[in-house]
């Protein structure tokens, strides 16, 4: 019987065009472990804003990384993996526009990326991973044997987190979601560590006008083809 490799997979893109939606996906079906990179950015910035970090200092980034332990454990209700924050279960506190307003910032910073990317090179260390983000195909994993840029219409992007953001705080706008997602993108895609950008051996995935179940197919089918690859 053919022997199966276990691969990486990188997911890149733009801010909430679906990356974890469809990496949840992939990683299910292919019973890989999928690591939400975004995440990690995302709860080192809810300790620096608890924690009163002024991030412009270099000094107290460095001691403030310090006393930072992420760690991703996996939930069976919700089957994937949730973020904790030194032993607090975070996920759903890091979703709030909040952080959103402040993540690209701490991104940018070159001893938080570092930190991060150490991280993330240890997950991988065993493939068998989905991991998305900014710079995952680009500098994190950049042997992966499958890496997906994705991309979608910026008012669908911006309609699609609205909703989601919705349901948890109606008083939320589509102005100040939309303005969020812009102002992200032009960060992230501009900061000079890692700035997002799609890797040159990347595969594009414009899911404007597809269904999830339309766009796990097409990942699925890559990474089927790129498994069988790696067998030969
Ligand atoms: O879900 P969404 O696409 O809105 O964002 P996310 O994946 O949760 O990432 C939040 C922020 O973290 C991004 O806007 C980036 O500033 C940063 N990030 C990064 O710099 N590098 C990564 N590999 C992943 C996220």
């Amino acid at each position: 019987m053919e022997k199966h490799k276990k691969i990486i997979i990188t997911i890149d893109g733009w801010s909430s065009c679906g990356k974890s939606t469809l990496a949840k996906q992939v990683a299910r079906a292919l019973g890989y472990i999928y690591v939400d990179s975004g995440a990690m950015y995302r709860a080192i910035t809810l300790y620096f804003l608890r924690n009163h970090i002024d991030w412009t200092d270099e000094k107290q980034v460095a001691h403030a990384l310090e006393d930072i332990a992420l760690e991703f454990h996996y939930n069976p209700q919700t089957e994937t993996s949730e973020i904790y924050l030194n032993g607090e279960n975070v996920e759903y506190v890091i979703r709030d526009l909040v952080i959103a307003e402040k993540v690209s910032d701490v991104a940018a910073i070159k001893a938080v990326r570092k930190y991060a990317v150490a991280q993330q090179h240890k997950m991988g260390k065993r493939r068998g991973i989905v991991m998305d983000g900014r710079d995952i195909g680009t500098v994190v994993f950049p042997d992966a044997e499958l890496k997906i840029f994705m991309t979608a219409d910026n008012a669908v992007r911006v309609e699609r987190r609205f909703k989601e953001l919705y349901e948890k705080n109606p008083a939320i706008t589509i102005e100040e979601v939309k303005d969020n997602l812009e102002m992200r993108d032009y960060i992230d895609s501009h900061r000079e560590v890692s700035p997002l950008r799609q890797a040159d051996d990347a595969v594009v995935l414009d899911n404007t006008n597809l269904t999830p179940e339309e766009q796990f197919k097409k990942a699925l089918h890559w990474a089927q083809e790129r498994c069988a690859e790696v067998v030969k």
